[in-house]
């Protein structure tokens, strides 16, 4: 009776986790619930609650439970177009789709922080109302190089644009009590030989360009966690290292959160613990081994382990399954649909026009992508959406009549196409590109429709993922089919005086220099998500005015490029040897071999427009910044005002046109560069105007801390503000020589 009594009064006495209590709770921890909490949920030699319980089919992974000291496990999901769990679940009759929204390479071309905000609260909405606790995104590395397979999944070959758009969606995300995560921190820039390469770069390159978005995320937005990436950074993995994860990401920036490796990230578990590296995902019973052995053989401290334990339970206790939050399992899809519409119709980038657009008329409609939208990419970044409008329903929906032979032989067509297609997808990984239809030139139809139909519209496609860069031949140039298609359509349309427009329907940036004098508009309506179709059918009508920005230069040719000369280049007409890439896997003493075992970033801070203005003499196809709009807009009265912490621009713009329309103004600053080399100019700031019609004006006001112009100083190991004058412009894109002020420091 007396040792019941005890028991019972033992029992009564553990205590269970609270918000205040972390300390107490990780001190009653035994090492093997220490190792669990830090190891993800796929490591099953823990005897607790891990992977086995997988109650939100689909997800990407889950923590440990450890019901005796009342810790639940949590779950975890990718990210970043949108919530990525299974839609169906066996013997259940009910779906579990979610919005696939825009990719983040769209959501950044709106310049538009308060819409993407508004995207990031319909996201989170969902991670909530289906019982996820943290979404996996956004991605927020810099698009270095366009062949860059998971470029659609980021946003940006400037920081600051991207840095903002991160900000903007994990506020958004989180705002719903659920955490975001943005990944992969740091210098994930390709995907060949990801495990294993190492990333060759300056520290200055690696403070104002690289880690840049993520400074400005974490020190306006706090995400709940970052994921540490997959490769090495200067010869040291991402995951540990204690200068990337404590000294800067903690100690400097004040990052609050919990960091977690990305799936099966890493080689040594101890040094990533050590490093500050809290969550080791989605975990495996040798990392669970490896951490208990380490710190009975002190090759790692107990205290180091706390530390990230009590990070993890710090997670815990914000997230909707410690609140026991009941979630509905039925997230408003409909309402979610408008918003991703509302997003895309924002990002869709107007790259040429002449007198082609807006058109309502008879539409000869080209392109197997026409009638099979791409609405994401592939890979962990894919969303299991469901439905896909493609460009045939929306112009039907948007009243359009198709040019009707045309139509009746692609339905036949694509028929045959998409069961082929299903034949060789069939069980392929994700990480082989997803087949597509074959682009067909119907020479008959062209010579009829161009006599008898309005206007045609073209689409070409691109989609591409993790795991792989995309080629340059096949991916990044329009393919011959394509060409010859293009040419016989612009040939007889243009011969009857009809225009053509083109519409891109792509994950990341194309070559367009050699083929955009064949068309008389071109859309760059990126992979807008579900509504696709809805989209692009309101940008031809005017309906939407267009109003998107290039959120990264486009190039005259793929060799101009600043990144070219190092990075991986995949030849279509190389197979892809996978096992070649991968040859590393278990032996990292041969690193010898460029742009696989090692990339170097030798065009250091010069990424993007910041090489092109400076250096190159080199024409570009279209600036960073660019996009065009069915109206036009005057900007005057630009004022430049010291504040206590800077400069506050402002600047009116009036819509002078006949179209309703909304505006972006981007302030570039050229720096002295006396004594620190610098860009010819960079961006600092950006406002979009809301919606003005015809004849109304708005004045946008853009802050200029004092601490953006800085540049990092390598010798004296901090951010330097050069002395002399500084020019800022109002300016259209980075071509742009804009509207100027001078200030003075
Ligand atoms: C990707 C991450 C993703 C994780 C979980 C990894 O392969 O690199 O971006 O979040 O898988 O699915």
């Amino acid at each position: 009776m007396l040792t019941l009594l005890l028991s019972a009064a033992l029992v009564a006495a553990t205590p269970v986790l609270r918000e205040d209590n972390i300390p107490e709770i990780v001190s009653m921890m035994t090492l093997e619930e220490k190792a669990a909490i830090v190891v993800g949920g796929a490591s099953r030699a823990f005897d607790g609650i891990g992977r086995d319980c997988d109650p939100v089919k689909g997800s990407a992974g889950n923590t440990h439970a450890i019901p005796r000291l009342g810790i639940p496990f949590i779950v975890l999901a990718d990210g970043p177009a949108g919530l990525r769990i299974n839609p169906t679940r066996e013997g259940d009759e009910k779906t579990y789709y979610c919005t696939g929204f825009p990719i983040g390479t769209m959501l950044s071309s709106t310049w538009n922080t308060d819409l993407v905000e508004e995207v990031g609260r319909a996201m989170g909405n969902e991670v909530l109302e289906y019982g996820v606790d943290v979404l996996l995104g956004p991605g927020i590395n810099i698009h270095r190089n366009p062949l860059c397979g998971r470029n659609f999944e980021y946003y940006s070959e400037d920081p600051l644009l991207a840095g903002e758009m991160a900000a903007a969606m994990v506020s958004g995300i989180q705002s719903n009590g659920v955490g975001a995560c943005i990944k992969h921190f740091a210098l994930n820039n390709q995907e060949l030989n990801r495990l294993h390469n190492d990333a060759l770069v300056s520290e200055r390159a690696m403070r104002e360009i690289y880690l840049k978005p993520f400074e400005i995320a974490v020190r306006k937005a706090q995400p709940w966690t970052i994921m540490t990436s997959y490769n090495y950074i200067n010869g040291i993995h991402a995951s540990e290292s204690p200068d990337l994860l404590t000294a800067i990401l903690r100690d400097t920036w004040g990052f609050e959160g919990t960091v977690m490796t990305d799936w099966g990230g890493g080689y040594d578990t101890a040094a990533q613990v050590h490093a500050g590296n809290d969550m080791v995902q989605s975990g495996s019973d040798r990392r669970y081994f490896e951490l208990i052995d380490a710190v009975k053989e002190g090759r790692l401290e107990v205290a180091d382990l706390d530390k990230c334990v009590a990070r993890v339970l710090k997670l815990i206790v914000k997230s909707p399954r410690y609140k026991g939050y009941a979630y509905s399992n039925d997230p408003d899809l409909t309402a979610h649909a408008a918003v991703c519409r509302k997003a895309a119709d924002e990002g869709v980038i107007l790259l040429k026009n002449r007198k082609a657009l807006p058109y309502k008329g008879n539409v000869a409609l080209f392109g197997v992508t026409s009638y099979r939208f791409i609405a994401g990419g592939t890979g962990s970044g894919d969303v299991h959406r469901p439905y896909v409008v493609d460009l045939k329903q929306g112009l039907s929906d948007e009243g359009y009549e198709l040019y009707a032979p045309l139509d009746g032989f692609y339905t036949e067509y694509m028929k045959d196409e998409d069961w082929r297609c299903r034949m060789i997808d069939g069980n392929n990984s994700w990480v082989i590109d997803r087949e597509r239809p074959i682009e067909i030139v119907p020479m008959d139809l062209i010579a009829s429709s161009a006599k008898e139909a309005g206007e045609a519209v073209i689409t070409f496609g691109r989609v591409f993922g993790e795991g792989k860069d995309r080629d340059l031949y096949h991916s990044y140039m329009l393919q011959s089919r394509e060409r010859e298609l293009l040419e016989a359509v612009s040939s007889a349309f243009h011969k009857e005086g009809k225009k053509v427009v083109v519409i891109l329907n792509i994950g990341g940036a194309v070559e367009t220099a050699s083929w955009r004098d064949l068309a008389d508009a071109i859309v760059l309506a990126w992979q807008p998500g579900e509504e696709g179709g809805h989209t692009v059918a309101s940008v031809l009508s005017g309906a939407v005015n267009p109003s998107g920005r290039l959120p990264m230069t486009l190039s005259m040719r793929y060799e101009d490029e600043p990144s070219a000369p190092n990075f991986p280049l995949i030849y279509a007409d190389k197979p892809f040897n996978y096992s070649f890439y991968r040859r590393l896997e278990n032996n990292r003493k041969d690193m010898s071999v460029k742009d696989i075992d090692y990339t170097e970033y030798k065009e250091d801070i010069f990424v993007g427009y910041r090489w092109f203005n400076t250096f190159a003499k080199k024409k570009i196809a279209w600036p960073f910044g660019f996009g065009l709009s069915y109206t036009s807009f005057r900007w005057s009265g630009m004022k430049v005002k010291e504040t206590s912490d800077g400069w506050e621009v402002t600047l009116t713009v009036k819509n002078t046109g006949k179209m309703a329309g909304k505006d972006v103004v981007e302030l570039y600053v050229s720096a002295p560069g006396k004594d620190m080399e610098k860009p010819k100019r960079e961006l600092k700031g950006f406002a979009k105007t809301s919606l003005l019609d015809p004849g109304c004006s708005e004045t946008v006001t853009i802050l200029l801390p004092s601490g953006s112009l800085a540049s990092y100083d390598e010798d004296s190991a901090t951010w330097v503000t050069e002395k002399g004058r500084y020019t800022l412009s109002a300016a259209r894109n980075a071509s742009d020589r804009g509207i100027r002020k001078r200030i003075r420091i």
